[in-house]
């Protein structure tokens, strides 16, 4: 069978997290192909809330198997925290939570660096999420990182050589830190992981698939951090789009089948980098009080701003998204009007095409739609869809090319919308 792929289209916190949840129902094997703590995605269900970090969100639904992929990077004292506040709340996941051999680890170190780089960078820094994300990647990269299944082996040594070099880094910056301390909880984590199924993922994923199982590969952030197509620099470290998903899960581009874009009905994002539709004004602070809009993992404000169409359009391409899924759209139910960015202005010319560098120099140029001024949250069937907000949809279709299949208002499971269109 196939691997189906969610992922973001703006600049993460779409809300893949929720999605994921509500169709592992139809997959046997959730798997997460690339990023690790920095990503926080929000599970809400019989009045509980969840925010899981690295671990795929098919986790609560009984029976699947969740699979942390060889394109992740792990830190296992957060892993650890992270398994236990589950635990806590009466979830055990042992025998449901498979982890790839070849993720790779991220080191206190590597945390540590992340934090002294952006301070060191003073204003253009990346706003990054300080989980040490860039700098593991970047020892993957160069061939340095220590990997998931290296702790089995002569694991001590490689660490403090990993670490040594690391400490040479960082004491080029004025930066005072308390190695022993993250140490300690490290390697705790690093036991906890041991308690887990440590696996060849890729093997594992291709059985399961040439067997008949159906897999769901979960996207971390959005297209727009992607480190090739995004805002460069200020993106993350991996490839986000679905590209990734072969790459940190080990399946062929062949298997892969539908693509599910997520993107919110507006916009946000968090960190620095550009943002051509961001409102820093009342209509922005308002988007951000009605959505809730502060960062799962840090807590930061996001930006908020329009819908961004010559984005997306870009991000469609980039992942050939077969089905589109809508959220929050109930954010915008009090607006009267609503805007949508259908193409860009640059020195007086306009252009539907994302150009190279979209910092400076960018107006929008907006449509604008009647806002729906009614309550979707309740909302259960397409029927039921006031009259604006049907044209608001068939305004984004025939803008983005392709079909809105699923619709969120609200941040529960059940507030979640299937079109029948979609079957
Ligand atoms: P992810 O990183 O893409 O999984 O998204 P996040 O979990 O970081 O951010 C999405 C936020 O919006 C979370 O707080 C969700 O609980 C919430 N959310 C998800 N879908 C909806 C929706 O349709 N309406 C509203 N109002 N909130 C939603
Ligand atoms: P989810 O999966 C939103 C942003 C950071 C920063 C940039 C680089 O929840 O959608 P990093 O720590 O990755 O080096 O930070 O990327 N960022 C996210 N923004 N959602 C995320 O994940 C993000 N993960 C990273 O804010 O701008
Ligand atoms: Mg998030």
């Amino acid at each position: 069978m196939k691997v189906d792929v969610i992922l973001g289209l703006q600049w993460g916190d779409e809300g893949k997290g929720k999605i994921v949840d509500v169709l592992t129902p139809n997959y046997q094997i959730v798997a997460r192909f690339q990023g690790g703590p920095n990503a926080g995605h929000t599970l809400e269900f019989e009045n509980q809330k969840y925010i899981l970090k690295s671990i795929p969100s098919g986790i609560f639904q009984k029976e699947k198997i969740n699979i942390i992929g060889n394109g992740m990077v792990v830190d296992p004292a957060m892993f650890k925290q992270e398994i236990e506040t589950l635990e806590a709340s009466g979830h055990k996941l042992t025998d449901r939570l498979y982890i790839s051999k070849k993720a790779h680890l991220i080191l206190p170190t590597h945390r540590l660096l992340d934090i002294a780089s952006e301070k060191e960078k003073g204003d253009s820094m990346i706003g990054t999420t300080g989980r040490g994300i860039g700098p593991a990647y970047t020892d993957k990269i160069s061939r340095s990182g220590l990997r998931i299944g290296d702790i089995f082996y002569n694991f001590e040594e490689k660490y403090r050589k990993a670490t040594e070099r690391h400490k040479q880094m960082l004491s080029r910056y004025s930066f005072e830190y308390d190695l022993e301390t993250l140490e300690k909880e490290w390697f705790a984590g690093i036991e906890k992981l041991k308690t887990f199924h440590i696996i060849d993922s890729e093997h594992f994923i291709n059985k399961r698939l040439n067997k008949g199982d159906k897999v769901l590969a979960e996207g971390a952030q959005g297209s727009m951090l992607d480190v090739d197509f995004g805002t460069y620099p200020f993106v993350t470290s991996s490839n986000t789009v679905c590209a990734g998903a072969c790459t940190g899960l080990g399946i062929s581009p062949h298997k892969i089948g539908e693509i599910f874009g997520v993107f919110k009905a507006y916009c946000t994002r968090v960190g620095s980098g550009p943002f051509p539709t961001e409102l820093t004004d009342e209509t922005g602070q308002l988007l951000r009080d009605r959505g809730w809009e502060y960062g799962s993992v840090t807590g930061r404000p996001r930006r908020c701003g329009w819908i961004d169409l010559v984005a997306l359009r870009y991000t469609i391409m980039l992942n050939d998204v077969t089905k589109l899924v809508m959220m929050k759209s109930d954010v915008l139910d009090t607006f009267d009007t609503i805007k949508a960015c259908v193409a860009y202005e640059i020195d007086g010319k306009e252009t539907k095409n994302l150009p190279f560098d979209i910092s400076e120099n960018i107006k929008p140029v907006y449509v604008e739609l009647p806002g729906w001024k009614t309550d979707t949250t309740n909302i259960k069937s397409e029927n039921e869809f006031p009259k604006e907000f049907n044209s608001y949809l068939a305004f984004l279709e025939k803008e983005l090319g392709i079909p809105i299949t699923i619709v969120s208002v609200g941040p529960n499971r059940a507030q979640t919308i299937i079109r029948k269109q979609s079957k």
